[in-house]
């Protein structure tokens, strides 16, 4: 039938849903597990791994780690070896990691298992749907964005994911005087984060301004920051503290 793609779907209705579809900030990859990633994610994926909660829900994270202590959301946390660290050093703190790339996934649920921590928890689902939908206004304490996806050329700059959008996203989840921690190896990037939290009215720079000084001593070095290291590239640490100003249902995700 002429309009109809061979799955039935109309041509308009396919070209419409295609223009809305949100742009994503990776691309699945293909990557390769190990056997021990393999055997982590059958294994340890169900005892560390948070489900989608019911539609129209939110997580009940004081249930999800057995306790009410300060929590900190890690977006895109690569191999997780670096909030594994984090987590490790802060007992006192409970870690929600986000990431959608499976190898990853499996090794910080290895460093889990190794280390012995209690304090971790994973989701596996895009970081944006995540924030939007799983989690309940003003209950994280800290955000950790490390190292996003830098997509330095110029027609794929829709797919960083920081946006002023994203901001608001972002502002909704923490508390007042949370703070957003980001850091880049790219200096446009940097740039970008920059101009956009400096015109986000729900974020103010913490005295003295950004940081750019070197890597602050709470934050371990990451695999794709050593990347960037060895490739010549200056680390950009930028933090943001949350300011009060409320978020209305009707800011754009
Ligand atoms: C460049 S890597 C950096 C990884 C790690 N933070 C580091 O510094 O080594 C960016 C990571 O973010 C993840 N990522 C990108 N967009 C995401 C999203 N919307 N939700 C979850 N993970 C995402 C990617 O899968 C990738 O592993």
């Amino acid at each position: 039938m002429p309009g109809t793609r061979p799955g039935g779907q109309p041509e308009a209705h396919r070209k419409m849903t295609e223009h809305h579809r949100p742009v994503r900030s990776f691309v699945r990859r293909a990557g390769r597990l190990t056997r021990a990633q393999e055997r982590a994610l059958a294994e340890l994926l169900p005892r560390w791994g948070i489900e989608p909660p019911p539609p129209d829900e939110r997580l009940d994270l004081a249930a999800v780690f057995g306790r009410s202590a300060p929590r900190v959301l890690e977006i895109g946390f690569g191999d997780g070896a670096s909030l594994a660290q984090t987590a490790a050093a802060n007992p006192g703190n409970d870690y929600l990691g986000i990431e959608v790339h499976e190898p990853g996934v499996g090794h910080l649920l290895l460093e889990i298992e190794r280390l012995d921590l209690a304090n971790v928890r994973v989701v596996v689902h895009d970081a944006v749907e995540v924030l939007n939908g799983w989690i309940e206004p003003a209950s994280i304490d800290r955000l950790q964005l490390f190292f996003p996806d830098p997509w330095p050329k110029k027609r794929h700059h829709k797919r960083r994911i920081v946006q002023p959008g994203f901001l608001g996203t972002l502002a909704r989840v923490l508390k007042p005087g949370g703070v957003l921690h980001m850091a880049t190896d790219w200096e446009p990037y940097a740039l970008h984060m920059r101009e956009t939290a400096g015109a986000s009215p729900f974020f103010d720079e913490p005295t003295g301004g950004p940081e750019t000084g070197g890597r602050p001593p709470e934050r371990p070095e990451t695999k794709f920051e050593r990347r960037g290291l060895r490739l010549g590239h200056r680390v950009a640490d930028l933090l943001y503290l949350r300011n009060d100003e409320p978020v209305s249902s009707a800011t754009p995700p």
